[in-house]
């Protein structure tokens, strides 16, 4: 197994596999009275935010406390990084305190990787500036998945605002390594050029929501990243809906068994509308949930649960 994750090219397709199945075996428990298991009894996981987050803070918390181990929850907002202090010496005074283990979300990208050279524990990527988010893009695996039965010989679009978006980087990487195809769809000014063939070769790109629906099997759609923009890439919120918004007339050129996914959190009637994120084939609740089990599975083998 991996010491960290950082990236979704960290992961092999054995590995992701792993992670997956493990995730399973993790979603067993939510379904019992007692949802605990004692794997990671005595050791401590460090959730280091220094950037917003709903569910990955969450999930992480629920992960890490669903394997017994003794959680810390550090928000950059009242503590001593308002004083000044480094991401160094804040993880340095973490390790101090015994870290097996450090979730980092922030908005530097490639905050985690230096992280991993300054402690001893193993740390997880919650999401790093524009960077990658691996651990979405496992929970969205185990989630296509569970829906489709499978990952291989799969098409999945993502759609929207690719440049701003770590989910759709470590999408791209994780779903290329498991054999599934992905085409990015947005607006030119939101798509970096060569973004496909530097990620994945074999991802393609297409500026035509309406001409990849009816060939897909998943459409994924990403939030407009407003506070990550800091100059116009579409004329208004209107005109980027009509174009690139999933509305009910666009998803019902889809495929009657493809699935539609968003990570969270959504901006209603701008990328999707209320009518579609809350129908049957919308798997964001679903994402939220397999979010959990991904997390303990990935906790749960990183910390070496499976040989102790
Ligand atoms: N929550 C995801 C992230 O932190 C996606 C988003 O914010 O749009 O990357
Ligand atoms: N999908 C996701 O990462 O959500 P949060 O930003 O709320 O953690």
């Amino acid at each position: 197994m991996i010491r960290h994750l950082l990236s979704g090219a960290d992961l092999d397709a054995a590995t992701a596999t792993q992670i997956l199945d493990t995730a399973a075996e993790m979603a067993t428990v939510a379904g019992r009275e007692v949802k605990k298991l004692p794997a990671l009894r005595g050791r401590t996981v460090v959730n280091l935010f220094y950037e917003d987050s709903t569910r990955t803070r969450i999930s992480f918390e629920a992960a890490a406390k669903r394997l017994s181990a003794d959680v810390i929850n550090f928000s950059a907002k009242g503590s001593s990084v308002a004083k000044g202090e480094s991401l160094k010496d804040t993880a340095l005074t973490l390790q101090a305190m015994g870290a097996d283990a450090v979730v980092v979300r922030h908005p530097a990208s490639g905050a985690p990787h230096r992280l991993a050279n300054w402690v001893d524990g193993s740390v997880v990527n919650a999401g790093d500036g524009t960077h990658e988010h691996p651990t979405q893009a496992l929970l969205d695996a185990y989630t296509m998945r569970s829906r489709l039965g499978r990952l291989a010989g799969l098409h999945v679009a993502i759609v929207g605002d690719v440049l701003h978006s770590r989910v759709a980087r470590s999408n791209v990487l994780l779903l290329s390594t498991l054999g599934a195809k992905v085409t990015l769809v947005g607006p030119p000014t939101l798509i970096p050029v060569d973004i496909a063939a530097a990620l994945a070769p074999g991802t393609d790109v297409c500026y035509d929501l309406d001409a990849v629906l009816p060939g897909v099997d998943v459409v994924m759609m990403l939030r407009v990243q407003r506070e990550r923009m800091n100059d116009s890439y579409f004329p208004s919120a209107r005109e980027y809906a009509r174009r690139y918004g999933l509305d009910a007339p666009r998803m019902r050129r889809l495929p009657e068994h493809a699935i539609v996914m968003h990570p969270g959190p959504m901006n209603r009637g701008m990328e999707i509308t209320p009518e579609v994120a809350d129908s049957p084939r919308s798997t964001i609740v679903e994402q939220v949930a397999n979010g959990v089990s991904v997390r303990m599975a990935v906790l749960y083998l990183l910390l070496g649960g499976n040989n102790r």
